[in-house]
This record gives C-alpha cells, sequence and structure tokens, in this order.
C-alpha cells in the first residue's frame, strides 16, 4: 500500500492564512508585526531562503526588512546592528541567517539577540525554556515537523522516534520537542554504527543528514511515519530529499515529500512566532 503523504504546502498554507487573519487583527490596534532578516556574505543557497521569508512576511501582512552586508562584513560592526534591532521597538523578531562566514563567531550572534525577539529560536535562554517545557520561541523547523504530525493526528506518545542528525538546528530540538510528547527517542548520526539497525526500529523516523536519496527501504520499518529535512539535489540536479520517496513508498506509513513537506512549515513557524513577538508586546 502506498504511503499517505504529509502535504506541508497544503498545512502551511492553512496556518498563513490564520495568521494573516490574527495579523490584520493587531493592525486594527496600530501594530505591524516587524521582522529583521540579517544577511552577511553571497551564499545562494541563503538567499534564496531570505527572500522567500522576506515574500512570505509580506503576503501576510507583516513587514520585514531585509538588512544585506557583505562577506567581509566584521563582528563588532554585526553586533552593533543587533543592538540596534534589539532597541528598535517596530522589530519584533530578529533572524540572522546561518551559516555566518568563518571570521565571524557564531554564537556571539545569537548570544547578542534579545531573547524576546529571537524568532528562530536559538537563544541559550530560548533553548533552555525549550528543554525544560516552559514558554519559549521554538525553533522553526522541528516546531513545523510537530504541527505536521499533529496535523495529520500522529500522535508520538509511546512511539519510538529516530531522529538521524544533531545540528543545534534541527536534530537536536526535533529530538527533544518528541520527548515532550511522550515518545521514547533515539538520536543517530554521522558517528552512529550500523545506522539501518536503529532506523528499521523506529515508528518516526526523522531525517536530517543532507545526503540526496540516502535512505532507501532497508532503513525504514513497515508502517513507520517518515518525516524528511533534506533538502539536496540529485544526480540531475533535482531538489529531493535524503529519503529515496520513491523506493520507500510501499513501506511507510506516512511520508513527507521534498520539496513541499518540511520546507513550508519552517517559514509558516517562522511567521507565526514573529507574530506572536508582537502580540506579547501587548501584554
Ligand atoms: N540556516 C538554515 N536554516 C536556518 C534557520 O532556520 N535559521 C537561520 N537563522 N539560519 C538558517
Amino acid at each position: 500500500m502506498s504511503a499517505t503523504l504529509i502535504d506541508g504546502k497544503a498545512t502551511s498554507q492553512k496556518i498563513k492564512s490564520q495568521i494573516a487573519v490574527r495579523v490584520e487583527q493587531l493592525a486594527q490596534q496600530g501594530i505591524v508585526p516587524g521582522l529583521a532578516v540579517v544577511l552577511i556574505g553571497d551564499n545562494p543557497a541563503s538567499h534564496t531562503y531570505v527572500k522567500n521569508k522576506k515574500k512570505t512576511c509580506e503576503a501576510l501582512g507583516m513587514r520585514s526588512d531585509l538588512l544585506e552586508f557583505p562577506e567581509s562584513f566584521g563582528e563588532g560592526e554585526l553586533l552593533e546592528v543587533i543592538s540596534n534591532l534589539n532597541n528598535d521597538p517596530e522589530i519584533h523578531g530578529i533572524l540572522v541567517q546561518l551559516p555566518l562566514p568563518g571570521h565571524i563567531d557564531e554564537f556571539k550572534v545569537i548570544l547578542a539577540i534579545d531573547p524576546d525577539k529571537d524568532v528562530d529560536g536559538f537563544h541559550p535562554v530560548s533553548v533552555g525554556n525549550m528543554m525544560i517545557g516552559r514558554e519559549a520561541f521554538l525553533p522553526c523547523t522541528p516546531h513545523g515537523i510537530m504541527k505536521l504530525l499533529e496535523e495529520y493526528h500522529i500522535d508520538p506518545a509511546g512511539k519510538h522516534a529516530v531522529v538521524i542528525g544533531r545540528s543545534n538546528i534541527v536534530g537536536k530540538p526535533a529530538g527533544q520537542l518528541l520527548l515532550q510528547r511522550d515518545a521514547t527517542v533515539t538520536y543517530c548520526h554521522s558517528r552512529t554504527v550500523d545506522l539501518a539497525e536503529y532506523t528499521r526500529k523506529a515508528d518516526i523516523l526523522i531525517s536530517a543528514v543532507g545526503r540526496a536519496k540516502f535512505l532507501g527501504k532497508e532503513y525504514i520499518k513497515p508502517g513507520a511515519v517518515v518525516i524528511d529535512v533534506g533538502m539536496n539535489r540529485d544526480e540531475n540536479g533535482k531538489l529531493c530529499g535524503d529519503v529515496d520517496f520513491e523506493d520507500v513508498l510501499d513501506t511507510a506509513s506516512h511520508i513527507t515529500p521534498v520539496p513541499g513537506g518540511v520546507g513550508p512549515m519552517t517559514i509558516a513557524m517562522l511567521m507565526e512566532n514573529t507574530l506572536l513577538s508582537a502580540e506579547r508586546g501587548l501584554t
């Protein structure tokens, strides 16, 4: 039997229309949620991501400021930009697009962002609050994954969730959010010996590896829910995930496509965090 497609595009549209309504309500009180996106250098993938973020903001009636600087931009200059954004009452969310050039200390930059405007959820205060289950801006990709599971009535409680990847942006927080929903979580990574041994025991498999079509059906437990965070190019330059989609289609029960799965949810969650930050200013 063919797996059910987890449609991130449709789900994100639904969330975005709800956001647009709330943005309109805020507008009646004279508040426009504002997101500042800082981009350093000319990484083509980063440019694409940032353009999409700006476009989505504007489509939802939110303000989006794109601050672009050359590769040579200094760390001190960037910290000053962030300080100004922290103090700007019309900016509710600050996102510094990663990766940063090698001469800039990423951690120092994340630390400089006011946690109240940390819509990426990368600041240690946000990460700490998330870890202990307190209110926090949740990192957008893992939060988007949780929303997809919810949308498709997949309850992680009691399930074995296997996360491949241990990045601070996706893997680690994805595992934490699944744990909070009472899943039993296993983390796998590049040094895991006999990966398939673990993934074949996964009721929910989250892959954030970054290798095109790396996971075939031999890695999948029959009936598993497969969430593919990969954004890769195949041998023909076509966008594809970590999972060999066609190969696992008859083994998995649910699967996210690439594109159109997790990707659109990440942006929707960023919009939601920015809106939440603007709404919080009212209380
Ligand atoms: N680079 C890749 N993904 C992300 C993200 O979610 N946020 C930021 N700031 N940079 C990224």
